[in-house]
C-alpha cells in the first residue's frame, strides 16, 4: 500500500548502528518488492531473520485442474465444502486458477502452530465470516466479517482464529494493488476513490518477542515448497517504516458509487493485480431515472473470466445462488439476469447484497474441489419456461 507508515522504535537514520538496551545491534531488515525498485520496508529485530536451522520438503497435494470444457458458465456451491478442524493454511481448497492467480476457500477453525510465507506474490484474503488476528513481523492485524486483508509477497504469518473463520483466499503471481485510477501524481488516494487511507487499517506492533528454539516456517512458491526450521522468532521486530506491510480493508467501509443509469462494475473496483480485477458489490441505492432497470443487462465479457462470490443478501438477478455461491461466467458466455429478474427488479431502489468479484484476464481452470460442490444446471438456468398454453 503506498502511504508511509511507522512503528515502533528506529534510528534516526536508516542501514546506521541501532543498539539494544544490552549494547549488541538490533539487525536490520530491508523488505524489498521488484528486486530494489518498488514499495519496501526496513525492519528491525530483535535477532537475526536469517538464522536458519534446517530446511525440509513441505509436501502439499498437486492440485489437479482441468479446463473448463466444453466453455460454460458454473456455478460452485462452495457452503458445500466444510473442511473442519484444520487451520487457515491446511484447509485451503484450491477450486479455480489460472497462471496468475488461485482462488480456494478455508476455513480457520484452529490456530496454525507455525508460521507461513508465500513468496509466489501476494496474497488476498476476505473473510467471509470470523474474527480474529493475523500475526506478522510487522505487528498484528485483527480481523473481522468482510474484511479483505492484503498480504505482501515474503509476510511470515499465522492466523489466530478467535472464532470459525470462513475466508476465500486468492494467491496472486504478483502485487495487488490499488487502482491506478484512484491516486493522484502523488500516490494520494483521489476525491473520487470510493476509500480514504484512513479506512485501511494497519498492523499493530507488539512487544517483540526476543526468544530462540527451533521455528517453523512453511514456505512457498508457486509449485516449490519448503519447511524452515528457524532460530529466531519471527515476531522479534521493534520496529518498521516503509510503503509495503499488510493491511486490512472492510468492504463496509465501500462508499459505492450510483448512478442515474446502471454502473458497470469497473464503478465497484476495489484492487487490482496481474491478470485480474477486483470489485465488490456493496449495499446500495440504485439507479435513479425514472425508467431505469435495476439489475444489470445481458452481457459478454469476451475477454475475461468472472468470478463472483456471494456474501451476504439476496441476490436478486441470480436464481438458486446462497451464501458462499461462487459463478463463474465464462469468457464470451453470455450471461444477465435470470428470467423475471428484470420484470421483478422495476421500482425497487436499494439492495442489500454483499458480493465480492474477480475478473480475470487469463482463462482459469477448474479444480476438484469446485467440481465436487458444482450445481450443472446452472447453464441452463436462463431457459425461459414456456407460457401455458
Ligand atoms: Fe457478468
Amino acid at each position: 500500500m503506498p502511504s508511509y507508515v511507522r512503528a515502533g522504535s528506529l534510528p534516526h537514520k536508516r542501514h546506521i548502528q541501532f543498539r539494544r538496551p544490552d549494547g549488541g545491534l538490533f539487525a536490520e531488515e530491508l523488505f524489498s518488492t521488484k528486486g530494489f525498485e518498488s514499495i519496501y520496508s526496513l525492519l528491525y529485530h530483535v535477532n537475526p531473520p536469517t538464522a536458519t536451522l534446517d530446511v525440509r520438503p513441505w509436501q502439499r497435494p498437486a492440485i489437479v485442474f482441468s479446463d473448463n470444457d466444453p466453455l460454460r458458465n458454473r456455478h460452485f456451491k462452495t457452503r458445500a465444502l466444510a473442511p473442519s478442524g484444520l487451520d487457515a493454511i491446511e484447509s485451503r481448497l484450491p477450486l479455480l486458477g489460472n497462471a496468475e492467480l488461485l482462488i480456494s476457500v478455508a476455513q480457520a477453525d484452529v490456530a496454525m502452530p507455525y508460521f507461513y510465507r508465500n513468496t509466489g506474490g501476494d496474497e488476498l484474503l476476505f473473510i467471509h465470516h470470523g474474527s480474529g488476528v493475523l500475526e506478522t513481523q510487522f505487528g498484528e492485524l485483527a480481523y473481522r466479517d468482510h474484511d479483505y486483508l492484503v498480504v505482501p509477497t515474503g509476510t511470515t504469518y499465522r492466523v489466530l482464529p478467535s472464532s470459525p473463520t470462513r475466508m476465500l483466499v486468492h494467491e496472486s503471481s504478483g502485487m495487488v494493488k490499488i487502482p491506478r485510477k484512484y491516486r493522484n501524481e502523488f500516490g494520494q488516494l483521489e476525491e473520487h476513490a470510493p476509500y480514504y487511507e484512513r479506512d485501511f487499517r494497519v498492523p499493530v506492533l507488539k512487544t517483540p518477542v526476543d526468544a530462540q528454539g527451533e521455528y517453523e516456517i512453511r514456505v512457498t512458491s508457486g509449485k516449490r515448497h519448503a519447511t524452515y526450521v528457524v532460530q529466531n522468532h519471527p515476531c522479534d521486530v521493534v520496529g518498521w517504516d516503509g510503503y509495503c506491510y499488510p493491511y486490512a480493508f472492510n468492504v463496509e467501509e465501500f462508499m459505492p458509487v450510483t448512478g442515474k443509469l446502471h454502473q458497470p462494475p469497473p464503478a465497484h473496483a476495489t484492487f487490482e493485480a496481474p491478470g485480474a480485477a477486483f470489485c465488490a458489490f456493496v449495499p446500495r441505492l440504485f439507479d435513479y431515472h425514472p425508467l431505469a432497470v435495476p439489475v444489470p443487462y445481458n452481457h459478454s465479457s469476451v475477454d475475461c473470466d468472472e468470478v463472483l462470490y456471494y456474501v451476504s443478501g439476496n441476490f436478486m438477478s441470480r436464481r438458486g445462488v446462497e451464501e458462499g455461491s461462487i459463478t463463474l461466467h465464462a469468457a464470451g458466455a453470455p450471461h444477465g439476469p435470470q428470467p423475471g429478474a428484470v420484470e421483478s427488479s422495476l421500482g425497487k431502489t436499494s439492495t442489500d447484497e454483499l458480493a465480492v468479484m474477480v475478473d480475470t484476464f487469463g482463462p482459469l481452470l477448474v479444480a476438484q474441489a469446485a467440481l465436487d460442490c458444482e450445481d450443472p444446471a446452472y447453464y441452463r438456468s436462463w431457459i425461459q419456461t414456456p407460457a401455458p398454453a
